[in-house]
């Protein structure tokens, strides 16, 4: 914190005040033959310069196919990628001069409100974001903004809401509860109740309670929470209390897999208690980042003071948002995928990412020193920890570090509140992780979990290191 040269919050080491040099068979007279890393050029070079330097720099990330960490789609056909260089300069909330853009935004949403069982699926809202994260902020916000109205309504007050969630939510519920002063009270997860489940919820709901998230397909394991559960203990509660709590799903990837996968899985609007779901265009629903969508259940679930209007044909169309500009072209990538694939055609997408799933779990599974969480069935994630074995030289964040010298990314990570000592490894089966792919991965991992046990020593355990898993 002392060093003026680190960011306290970004730790970019600032005393590296380094140049990007440009290659001598890219460098052009009279140009400069290297930029500050850090500092605004002082003068201008061509638009071939430019570009060269940051397409080497950005060369330099890693491969997107063998990142088996991430949900984000990395991957679309060349139609959507002609569509994506055709409308890249068009801004969402600018409605007036790209009302095409904006009725296709309505468009969208409505097909999720009908795919997720809305019971008048005409008399809806919903919106396109930037991610399920501000998805969830705006389902969350309008929790709040009708809890405000019903305790002012009854003369009570207002300053101390809280929110009921699992411990394994995503960090945007974290981010949430701290940006907009909500009491995050964490459902702790255990061996016995390994999502949150709806046991013991009374001990954590009351008067001020403005909701209760749902999770289909947490980040961590990629398992469903039972949404049907958690509603009826809710019912439960508001029998015996009064007390009238309202759910928002978090269905970031489950959104777009339930309801191809496990059609008759009931957690979405058929459940009378879920006011709102959230999913990402740009996990299962094969867009690029960055696209998020909500739904409201109806028109009233979304207090009418939370709505903004902006100039449409001469008119005004209602949004609410965090963000003023963004990119519409996603939206228009997400209709493309609508149009491409309907129902058929993403049931066989997902069902073919749950195939690969299924086997890769069965394979490591059935080796020596992996027990599995679970064994994506939910969604294509599934996650496994070691078996107790006396003198291993070695732990997941050592098997990921190796995975990772073969260009594959495996996070380990330790799980959430009550389950700290327990490490894990995940896999996300995404569109494009084929079998093929995945037997190349289980020759990886043969061959490494080998590499580690023939090691003389144990590895180091300085410097080990969470991956990237959210
Ligand atoms: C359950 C859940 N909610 C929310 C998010 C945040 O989504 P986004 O990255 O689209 O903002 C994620 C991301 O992984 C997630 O898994």
């Amino acid at each position: 914190m002392n060093d003026p040269t680190r960011h306290p919050a970004y730790s970019i080491d600032r005393s590296q005040l380094g140049a990007v040099e440009i290659n001598p068979v890219f460098a052009r007279p009279a140009e400069a033959t290297e930029f500050s890393k850090f500092r605004l050029p002082a003068s201008e070079s061509l638009p071939e310069t430019a570009y060269q330097v940051v397409h080497d720099e950005a060369m330099l990330d890693g491969n997107a196919r063998l990142n088996l960490a991430t949900f984000v789609g990395t991957w679309m056909d060349d139609y959507a990628n002609r569509l994506y260089a055709e409308s890249a300069d068009k801004n969402m909330i600018d409605k007036d001069e790209y009302p095409k853009t904006a009725e296709i935004e309505t468009r969208c949403w409505m097909m999720l409100a009908d795919l997720w069982h809305a019971p008048d699926p005409d008399n809806t809202i919903g919106t396109s974001t930037i991610g399920s994260s501000e998805a969830c902020m705006l389902g969350g916000l309008a929790l709040k903004r009708r809890w405000q109205h019903a305790r002012k309504a009854a003369g009570k007050p207002t300053d101390h809401p809280n929110m009921v969630m699992s411990s394994a939510v995503q960090v945007c519920w974290e981010k949430f509860c701290n940006y907009w002063d909500i009491e995050p009270r964490y459902v702790p997860i255990s061996e016995d109740h390994k999502v949150l489940d709806g046991a013991n919820l009374a001990d954590y709901v009351d008067e001020n309670t403005i909701g209760v998230v749902a999770i289909m397909g947490v980040t961590y394991t990629g398992m469903y929470e039972p949404v049907k559960q958690i509603a009826a203990a809710l019912d439960e509660i508001q029998e015996r209390t009064g007390l009238d709590v309202k759910i928002h799903v978090d269905a970031a990837s489950g959104g777009m897999i339930a309801p191809f996968i496990q059609p008759d899985l009931e957690w979405d609007f058929r459940i009378e208690r879920v006011a709102s779901i959230n999913t990402s265009g740009h996990k299962y629903g094969l867009v690029y980042p960055g696209l998020g969508w909500v739904v409201w259940r109806s028109v009233d679930d979304l207090p009418e003071d939370l709505i903004f209007k902006v100039s449409y044909l001469g008119g005004d169309m209602p949004t609410f948002a965090l963000n003023f500009s963004r990119p519409g072209a996603q939206v228009l990538l997400q209709y493309y995928m609508f149009l491409r694939l309907g129902m058929d055609g993403f049931r066989r997408v997902q069902a073919n990412s749950h195939d690969v799933a299924k086997f890769l779990s069965s394979q490591i599974g059935a080796m020596d020193d992996f027990e599995l969480w679970n064994d994506g069935s939910d969604i294509p994630v599934f996650a496994w920890r070691l078996k107790d074995r006396p003198n291993r030289k070695w732990d997941l964040y050592d098997l990921s570090e190796r995975l990772r010298t073969r260009g594959w990314l495996v996070p380990a990570y330790p799980m959430p509140a009550d389950l700290t000592d327990v490490t894990v490894q995940r896999i996300v089966v995404r569109n494009g992780l084929s079998h093929d792919l995945a037997d190349a991965f289980l020759e990886s991992m043969r061959a490494e979990v080998a590499y580690l046990d023939a090691l003389p020593a144990p590895m180091p355990s300085q410097h080990k290191q969470s991956g990237f898993h959210h």
